[in-house]
């Protein structure tokens, strides 16, 4: 029988708890969460348990991944709800942090990262995202030393950074992928969802659709900057103001090379009054 799901907030206790699970053999993977979980994190946990004999969670709202004008302050926090769900779902441990724990006084370590998957799309948007993301993985990755990590896709560009990092940092943990969750029209699930209202939330259907159309249309030979532009307009139109919506080299995010024949990954971000949804989506193979 499974033991309850225990919550540890120290590096110590953690440790304490992985060095038994380690001892045995057993396989430990790691969900990275800023909690208020949904079911894309539910997907996260169930692929998790999967593939390791152990699932550890953390749930920590990332500081240095906000920047002062944004949603730090107000980023939905449901811990107890969380913990309850990940109890049902057999995770074995939640590691949750303060922030004092993660970044102690004296903190001033950043993990910085570069090249072509951080180049551009968020990254221009949100200037101080990735080195707040990569710090944090860098340490949960470091502080936990899982066998795997599970990110989900509907963050592609996050997945491509992290994977970077622990391939460049010589970590033994394998990154893995997890495909988006999407409602039954297709919005992709995110815990900003809750910020739109009920008129913005009918229209938020436009972007995944905005992709989907995009991506049948460059499948079926249209010039990609043609599909784009339809893709912004379309995204206009439905009242978004739009950050990108481009086209990226799916393995590595460097821009397309002209009569290349590589994977495409679409990748949109968009704002619907003060809400800021992202999402993207993959050119089918000819
Ligand atoms: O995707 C998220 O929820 C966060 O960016 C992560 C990976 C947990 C780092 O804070």
């Amino acid at each position: 029988m499974r033991n309850e799901t225990r919550v540890v907030r120290t590096v110590r206790s953690l440790r304490r708890t992985l060095e038994a699970w380690t001892r045995e053999g057993e396989r430990i993977a790691l969900v990275p969460t800023m909690g208020a979980l949904h079911t894309g994190h539910m997907a996260l946990v169930r692929a998790a348990r999967r593939k390791a004999e152990r699932v550890v969670v953390s749930i920590f709202v990332n500081p240095a991944q906000f920047a002062p004008n944004e949603d730090f302050a107000t980023y939905p926090r449901t811990f107890r709800q969380d913990v309850r769900k990940l109890s049902v779902a057999g995770v074995d441990l939640v590691y949750a942090p303060a922030v004092e724990q993660m970044y102690p006084d004296g903190f001033a370590t950043r993990i910085v990262p570069d090249g072509a998957a951080v180049a551009g799309l968020e990254d221009t948007v949100r200037p101080h995202f990735f080195g707040g993301v990569a710090t944090v993985v860098g340490k949960l990755l470091l502080q936990v030393r899982p066998d795997l990590a599970l990110f989900g896709e509907k963050d592609y560009q996050q997945l491509k950074v992290v994977t970077r990092l622990a391939r460049d940092l010589d970590l033994d943990t394998r990154v893995v992928g997890v495909p988006t969750v999407r409602e039954k029209d297709g919005l992709a699930l995110s815990s900003r969802n809750v910020y739109l209202s009920e008129g913005e939330r009918g229209r938020a259907v436009a972007l995944p659709q905005a992709l989907r159309k995009a991506a049948e249309a460059i499948a079926s030979g249209q010039p990609v900057a043609r599909a784009l532009s339809q893709g912004r307009a379309a995204l206009a139109r439905a009242g978004f103001q739009v950050d990108y919506f481009e086209a990226r080299d799916a393995e590595t995010l460097a821009p397309l090379k002209r009569g290349q024949r590589q994977q495409v990954r679409l990748l949109a971000a968009a704002r619907l009054g003060s809400t800021r949804l992202i999402d993207n989506l993959a050119v089918p193979q000819g």
